[in-house]
């Protein structure tokens, strides 16, 4: 038995980052108490009912419950209930401008103050939200306004991904810790006790950025594999190949150099477009993210134009699109590319069949009536005139190329994420294009 410290924990917001923060926690031992407004939300959480698709989740959910060591709650004052520390785990959306909505984080932050003036208690505040350099000491000062008592902001970024956040969350490369001094620190450090990994320490304003310039430089990796793949494109070089033999060299490491439609999800597009913008309120011009910024749209906008190679005018095409999610394994479609490339579709005349193994439901909320949705790939694809794939989902790979080519009116498949092996649907009689 390991004799580490268990601790009391309140993890306010039960988004994405807090819910499976929250959840994790509490398997490592500690008592956690999970807050969010919405009463039927955390009533369905107390049944073990999970809001979110995450693989494992739901498994951890009941199995903590059911220890006594995993709680769901409306009221804040519950779980500040002799709380060591509390984690805010609220969005930070993008604004207008690019910029992050920092509101969500302050009135959390109020709520937490309002409360300590009535208990008095020393409690740690742990920003898990991402957030732009200098937001720990701006709500440290917001929450001395009220409560003038001792207490410690601090900061913990998130680096999970989604579809495989549980396991990220315990084989974690790194946790980072951003504190005013190595003191305030200590305890952070001790619940993540078992976790076997370096845990970085280091000052608030650091840890605000090393989350953005991570977000920023994955981001970066992918446009980049993108351009290589369009240079590399109607030559004999294999972009896959390519980034095989790059990967190899391990200052350059195999990982995020999957050319494709492009980046989306609810992190890299608002992070990069946060650090260019925080980037510009300091007079500084990033030109590089930028640039990724545009090479990821271009990923997408050169779908529509294959596709357009291919059918000519789309009025009453019926295009079979494979895939909604941003990425496989999740059922979140927030800056899907296959949204937006649904939408251009739709709008150019095209009718849409679609199939997608979680995020149908959430798709039917945001796209409009022109899409058809379907049970499995096979009866999306029938009658249509093209196939394209959207998202890595693995078990597309698994799709019977023999009886989607007798399904389809025309055999063409465009592989928005070099999914597919290419050089066997040839053969099959297909054509073929990936990245
Ligand atoms: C990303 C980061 O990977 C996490 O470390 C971070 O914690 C998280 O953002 C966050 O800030 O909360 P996530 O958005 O869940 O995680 O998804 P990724 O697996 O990073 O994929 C992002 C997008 O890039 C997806 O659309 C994916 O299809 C695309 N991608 C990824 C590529 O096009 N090529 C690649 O090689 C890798």
């Amino acid at each position: 038995m390991s004799s580490m410290r268990n601790y009391k924990i309140c993890v306010q917001g039960t988004g994405y980052v807090g819910l499976v923060s929250g959840v994790c926690f509490a398997n490592m031992g500690h008592t956690v108490i999970c807050i969010d407004r919405h009463r039927d939300r955390v009533e369905n959480m107390r049944k073990g009912k999970s809001p979110i698709f995450e693989p494992g989740l739901k498994e951890l959910m009941k199995k903590n419950i059911k220890n006594g060591r995993l709680f769901f709650e409306t009221s804040l004052a519950k779980g500040l209930k002799n709380a060591d520390m509390v984690f805010i785990c609220v969005g930070t959306p993008p604004k207008k401008g690019g910029e992050a909505d920092l509101s969500y984080v302050k009135i959390a932050a109020k709520q937490i103050a309002e409360r300590l003036k009535k208990t008095k208690q020393y409690l740690q505040i742990i920003i898990k939200s991402t957030v732009p350099v200098g937001t720990c000491q701006m709500i440290e000062d917001h929450i001395r306004k009220f409560y003038k008592g001792e207490f410690d902001v601090l900061f913990c970024p998130e680096f999970l991904r989604e579809g495989s956040a549980v396991k990220d969350f315990s084989f974690a490369d790194r946790v980072v810790i951003g504190a005013k001094d190595k003191k305030a620190a200590r305890d952070l450090v001790r619940v993540f006790g078992s976790i076997k990994c370096p845990k970085f320490v280091t000052n608030r304003e650091s840890a605000e950025m090393i989350k953005y310039a991570s977000n920023s430089f994955l981001a970066t990796k992918i446009s980049l594999i993108n351009e290589i793949a369009n240079v590399c494109e109607d030559t004999k070089a294999d972009i896959e190949e390519v980034a095989k033999g790059m990967g190899l060299d391990h200052r350059i490491g195999p990982y995020f150099l999957k050319a494709g439609i492009g980046y989306g999800g609810s992190c890299f597009p608002k992070d990069v477009h946060a650090l260019n913008q925080y980037a510009g309120t300091k007079g500084y011009d990033f030109k590089l993210l930028k640039a990724v910024i545009r090479v990821n749209q271009q990923q997408r906008d050169n779908f529509v134009k294959k596709i357009k190679a291919y059918l000519g005018d789309l009025k009453d095409k019926r295009i079979a699109v494979l895939g909604l999610a941003f990425k496989g394994n999740t059922d979140d479609i927030r800056e899907s590319a296959a949204i937006e490339v649904i939408r251009k579709l739709t709008k150019l005349g095209a009718k849409v069949q679609t199939y997608d193994p979680e995020a149908m439901e959430r798709a039917k909320q945001e796209l409009d009536g022109q899409v058809r949705y379907f049970r499995n790939p096979y009866t999306a694809a029938r009658g249509c005139d093209l196939l394209l794939i959207a998202t890595e989902w693995p078990e597309f790979k698994k799709i019977n190329w023999r009886k989607m080519k007798k399904l389809l009116k025309q055999p063409i498949v465009l592989d928005g994420k070099n999914l597919l092996d290419g050089s066997k649907l040839k053969k099959m009689g297909y054509v073929y294009k990936g990245v």
